[in-house]
């Protein structure tokens, strides 16, 4: 369980009223994963792919988190800590399980990936994401988690993939990380950095994750979206990789830090495209200016608090909702 921002309960198909990620059960949160999987389906492209991040937990006893150092103090139990796990506010107790004991792995992405299969996504991957860094457990009998996990869903057999965009991104956005990777091949092992967490969110992707998922199945000018866009990031990757991108959150405080960042993004990359150009023959310069990516959507945050991370809503409605990718996050 993570404590975002405005919080806010969602009346859920199976009757149920809490937020996402508030369930009694690992069998709620799965049910609503899927729920929400099955409502965005029809917004894919035929050729597009959705890429949905997600870690396990173990049954009851998930670490609470704002940000990473709340965890660690939370967990730590040394002198100068905050609040012990069991003082914290948000401990969160067993409602029982049938099966599943207290501390017990609860194996919720495999479960996710099974039923997105039955409601007719095709389980294109299950990727292993291999963080660089993890905050150490404090379970005496069993290993630290250093993974998560990434599930590649589409709606046809053949999705849009493009092996060679990826071979050519820079490692910022996601490209082959030679210390661990081949550039030849891209397996089911991705060793990415975490985000630094600067922006005050604590589940924020590393630019590199989203990259990697955007420029691996979706092409120049086609429409991203990330239902839980947080601070940004996957927009950002966005407009880096020339697409346009709709986002959601709950969070006014996050859909703010978004537009915050995105407006950056935004002036970064046309300043690095004047400077290319500025750096070319002449000849060449008319072909770069007229690729820089034009002031759409996804360049800044607007519409109603919570909401829309593109500036113009109708452009939506011209692509039909048809999204050619969409990154979430568990
Ligand atoms: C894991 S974070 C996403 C982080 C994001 N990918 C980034 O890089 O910053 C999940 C986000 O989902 C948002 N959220 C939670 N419940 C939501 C809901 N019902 N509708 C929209 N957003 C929600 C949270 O506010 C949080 O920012």
């Amino acid at each position: 369980m993570r404590v975002y921002e405005n919080e806010r309960s969602v009346v859920w198909a199976d009757g149920e009223s809490c937020p996402y990620g508030f369930e009694q059960t690992p069998e709620g949160f799965i049910r609503h994963t899927v729920e929400l999987l099955f409502l965005m389906k029809p917004a894919v492209a035929a050729n597009g792919s959705v890429w949905w991040n997600i870690m396990d937990t173990y049954n009851t006893r998930t670490p609470i988190r704002g940000n990473a150092r709340e965890r660690l103090d939370a967990m730590s139990e040394v002198p100068g800590s905050r609040k012990g796990w069991t003082e914290h506010g948000a401990c969160r107790h067993s409602a029982g399980h049938m099966y599943l004991d207290d501390t017990e792995l609860s194996s919720i992405p495999p479960r996710i990936a099974e039923r997105a299969s039955r409601i007719g996504y095709k389980l294109k991957s299950f990727i292993t994401w291999r963080k660089h860094a993890s905050p150490p457990e404090p379970g005496k009998s069993r290993v630290s988690r250093q993974a998560e996990y990434l599930l590649h869903l589409s709606i046809g057999r053949a999705p849009l993939f493009e092996k060679s965009a990826w071979q050519a991104l820079s490692a910022k956005l996601g490209g082959p990380n030679t210390l661990y990777e081949s550039a030849e091949k891209i397996t089911d092992v991705w060793c990415l950095p975490t985000s630094t967490g600067k922006n005050g969110h604590g589940a924020e992707f590393a630019l590199a994750l989203a990259g990697r998922c955007i420029a691996l199945t979706s092409r120049k000018g086609d429409l991203v979206l990330d239902p839980f866009v947080g601070a940004g990031t996957t927009a950002i990757a966005a407009v880096e990789l020339e697409r346009r991108c709709l986002g959601f959150d709950i969070s006014e405080k996050y859909v703010d830090v978004a537009e915050k960042r995105l407006a950056a993004a935004v002036v970064g990359r046309q300043t690095t495209l004047d400077q290319d150009a500025a750096s070319m023959p002449t000849t060449t310069r008319a072909r770069v200016s007229a690729s820089a990516p034009r002031a759409g959507a996804g360049d800044r945050v607007a519409g109603p608090k919570s909401k829309a991370l593109t500036d113009d809503i109708s452009a939506v409605d011209e692509v039909d909702t048809d999204v050619d990718l969409a990154a979430s996050a568990g």
